[in-house]
């Protein structure tokens, strides 16, 4: 294969309009060394989500809902719900984000602030609220906006300091009925997030671009 494998750090493309964005893009990794003795502030958890929340969404409907786990006996019971991977008790905090199967739940307000900022009419919202009350469950809708939602906490994760690690080795029917969420939602990942332990174990490679890039078809 001739095509790089991956763009380490030192390749990041300082032409970037925001370079440090592109090697964050880069440079993240799934922590497995957290440190045991310090979580993530309450404040930062905070504004972790508000990244999250800046993720696109179909329709800006927003359909994610973050749950955080920061007791310590709530998250010895999530470990053993994530098959005793012990890392995320070292890391302090996991975080299930959902994903809403309809749009129901935000869709009033959210077709209305379209309607209201002019983009859409007032009929065509109308029509959408009422489209979305009648609409079925569909689990990619969930998985799909969710999942944009998770990078995003991810990357800012990373640009803090902080290491965090998606978990999909969960299980999630324990989890729903653990955290009580609403059946309207599914939960879509398990974050451990928490300060540095140090090091990590070398990132294996990436598929290259040539591998994984078709133009015009497959
Ligand atoms: C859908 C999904 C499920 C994953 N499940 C787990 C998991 O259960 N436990 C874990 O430690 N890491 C999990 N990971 C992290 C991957 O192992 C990791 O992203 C991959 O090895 C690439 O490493 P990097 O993220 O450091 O670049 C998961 C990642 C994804 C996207």
């Amino acid at each position: 294969m001739t095509d790089q494998t991956f763009a380490d750090a030192d390749e990041v493309a300082h032409d970037a309009a925001f370079p440090e964005t592109v090697e964050a893009i880069r440079t993240r990794r799934s922590g497995h060394n957290f440190d045991p003795d310090e979580d993530v502030s309450e404040e930062t958890l905070r504004e972790l989500v508000r990244d999250a929340t800046y993720a696109p969404s179909a329709f800006n409907l927003q359909p994610w809902e973050f749950i955080a786990v920061r007791d310590d006996e709530r998250l010895d019971r999530l470990v053993e719900l994530a098959y005793g991977q012990e890392h995320l008790r070292d890391a302090g905090t996991g975080v299930v984000v959902t994903g809403h199967t309809t749009p129901e739940r935000n869709a009033e307000r959210v077709y209305r602030e379209w309607a209201e900022a002019g983009r859409i009419t007032e009929e065509d919202a109308e029509e959408r609220i009422e489209q979305a009350m009648e609409s079925e469950p569909d689990r990619e809708f969930a998985v799909r906006n969710a999942s944009l939602a998770t990078e995003n906490f991810l990357l800012s994760a990373h640009a803090r300091g902080l290491k965090a690690t998606p978990m999909g080795g969960v299980d999630f029917d324990g989890v729903a009925e653990f955290l009580d969420i609403p059946d309207d939602q599914v939960p879509v990942v398990l974050i451990a997030v928490g300060p540095s332990g140090g090091e990590e174990v070398e990132r294996l490679p990436r598929r290259g671009v040539d591998e994984v890039l078709h133009v015009d078809e497959y």
